[in-house]
């Protein structure tokens, strides 16, 4: 039982491919003063999609539309257009895991994925955690003082309630493991570690 809450690469009808070649008409466009309005057509097989494109989606159980280009991302989405800024931009690469949120159940850098990628999908972020009081994972943070700036804590929080729903009778070494997509600058790895096993240990309910 050792597999990670590693930001999963998510595929689509749109590729990285079709979005290059997309942004880089929609420049193209742009610079000779041609239109850019909607333009989507089928080249071998897959959607390319040229100035921007309406989408509908789920995001924390309520159903959206969003009208992205082929360039956003899903964290540029959420931030942007849903005003939901728990998932931070720190590394676009997702090498932080400080912009995990949950897509179709599973957990993915949004800073990695395109937003055009997310139509029909649902998307969960860390502002859905919780209702009237805190989720138990956010109070053992809390608690065990895991956080100093603060930047990396909701990819955190995600991940650890991610790891924990699947795990919930993890060992240390098992959270340590689950939770290495995720990096804190400013060192809180032992409360961090300390939150969570707060909560297998049942001393934090989750
Ligand atoms: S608390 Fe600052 S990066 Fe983790």
């Amino acid at each position: 039982m050792t597999d990670s809450i590693h930001n999963s690469d998510t595929h689509s009808g749109v590729s990285r491919r079709a979005f290059l070649k997309g942004s880089g008409a929609a420049a193209a466009a742009t610079a000779v003063g041609t239109s850019t309005a909607p333009l989507a057509a089928q080249e071998g097989g897959t959607e390319v999609v040229r100035g921007e494109k309406t989408i509908s989606l789920t995001v924390n159980g309520q159903n959206r539309q969003a009208t992205v280009e082929p360039r956003t991302t899903l964290l540029e989405m959420l931030r942007y257009q849903f005003d939901l800024t728990g998932a931070k931009p720190v590394s676009l690469d997702g090498s932080s895991g400080a912009s995990t949120v949950w897509v179709d159940g599973k957990t993915v850098a949004a800073s990695t994925m395109l937003a055009l990628q997310c139509e029909g999908k649902a998307i969960r972020t860390v502002e859905s955690l919780g209702g009237d009081q805190p989720d138990p994972v956010a109070q053992a943070f809390v608690k065990h003082d895991a956080e100093q700036c603060g930047f990396c804590t909701p990819g955190f929080v995600v991940a650890v309630r991610a790891f924990l729903d699947k795990h919930p009778n993890a060992s240390e070494e098992e959270i340590r493991q689950g939770l290495n997509g995720n990096i804190c600058r400013c060192g809180t790895y032992a409360n961090i570690i300390d939150a969570a096993m707060s909560i297998v240990k049942g001393e934090s309910h989750g």
